[in-house]
């Protein structure tokens, strides 16, 4: 069995992460190879901020939050292992600070210690007001899905982010263009996102492991993966306004990505005609400003349509037989 999984963002690197663990034990010989003209780090996975949390307002899609509960769940199992310096994973603690009133979120329930700010907290913030495992890697672009069943896959996992349209028409997915400001500040311990309207389109300062990213802008439909100048001076105004103490910050980088923006995650099986061949694709794609939070929710469900494939071109060979 071969499987092609096309991109090596989070989303493609876990799906292959979830296949390999669950089926390279059952299905001899299982070769899983990842195509991709980006690796790390150039990738939107590496630059984003990296923090765990989904849209403060979920739209009520109960499927992708369980996958973001998943995701969580998992990384902080990984807590307690050594690996988690590799991974640059960390429990922190933070703030949204929303300008209108605004419900809890409902993965209060997921993360660790949830609470509403107290008066004292809120009076910091005027102006806001409470509310390597035998897997192939393939440095290359890949024109169409055709390429690679002639290739020899069996089964093609799309992870390709944004960039997904290309190989298949899709109307719903946008760019949702962000731009960050990455600082040495190791003063700050503690992440602030502010909400006053279009997600991720006002303030927030978020401390990684090395560096602090500050942003930020999310411009739908806005395609340009270069640093915007006054993009920049938008940004650093306001966070400097939000968190004085920036303004002694050392300023390292720029960084532009592009989310893929998407009403709801594409994640199923589709079968599609290469020429007179059928080969199977399952789509996991269109994760938006979430991506890291909800990637092993979505690699082991990219990984359990995988199996139901398995079981279902096994009986079909068997009625052959
Ligand atoms: P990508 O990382 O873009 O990977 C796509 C892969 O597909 C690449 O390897 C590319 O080379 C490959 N590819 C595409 N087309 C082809 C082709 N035709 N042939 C071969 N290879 C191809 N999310 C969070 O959860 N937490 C955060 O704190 C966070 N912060 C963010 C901050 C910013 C400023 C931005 C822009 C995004 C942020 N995100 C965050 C969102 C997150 O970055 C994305 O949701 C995530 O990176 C999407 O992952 P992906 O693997 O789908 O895409
Ligand atoms: C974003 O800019 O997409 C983002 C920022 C912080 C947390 C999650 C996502």
């Amino acid at each position: 069995m071969r499987v092609a999984v096309i991109g090596a963002g989070v989303i493609g690197l876990t799906t292959a992460q979830s296949i390999y663990e669950q089926y390279h034990s059952i299905v001899t010989p299982l070769i899983i190879e990842v195509y991709a003209d980006y690796f790390t780090p150039l990738t939107t996975s590496d630059g984003a901020a990296g923090l765990w949390q989904p849209y403060l307002n979920d739209k009520g899609n109960v499927q992708e939050r369980e996958w973001c509960k998943q995701t969580f769940d998992y990384l902080v199992n990984c807590l307690r292992s050594p690996e988690c310096v590799k991974m640059g994973l960390f429990l922190q603690s933070g703030y949204n600070l929303c300008t209108n009133p605004t419900p809890d979120p409902t993965f209060k329930d997921i993360v660790l210690g949830f609470r509403q700010l107290t008066e004292r907290e809120l009076k910091m913030f005027p102006g806001y007001r409470l509310a390597k495992r035998g897997v192939k890697f393939h440095h290359r672009k890949i024109g169409s899905f055709t390429e690679l069943s002639k290739n020899g896959a069996d089964v093609i996992i799309n992870c390709t982010g944004v960039r997904s349209g290309d190989l298949q028409p899709d109307p719903e997915l946008q760019p949702g263009r962000g731009q960050i400001i990455k600082v040495e500040a190791p003063w700050l311990k503690h992440w602030i996102l502010t909400h006053t309207g279009e997600i991720y389109n006002s303030p927030y300062i978020i401390p990684g492991s090395r560096l602090v990213a500050v942003g930020g802008v999310f411009q739908i439909g806005n395609w340009n993966e270069r640093n915007d100048s006054s993009d920049h001076k938008d940004i650093w105004e306001k966070a400097c306004q939000l968190e004085p103490s920036l303004r002694h910050a050392k300023i390292v980088d720029d960084w532009t990505g592009l989310r893929p923006a998407r009403k709801k995650v594409r994640l199923e099986r589709e079968t599609i005609l290469c020429g007179t061949t059928a080969v199977e694709v399952i789509h996991n794609y269109g994760h938006g400003g979430f991506g890291i939070t909800i990637s092993r929710g979505c690699a082991q469900e990219a990984a359990r349509l995988f199996g139901q494939m398995l079981e279902q071109k096994g009986k079909e060979l068997k009625a052959h037989l």
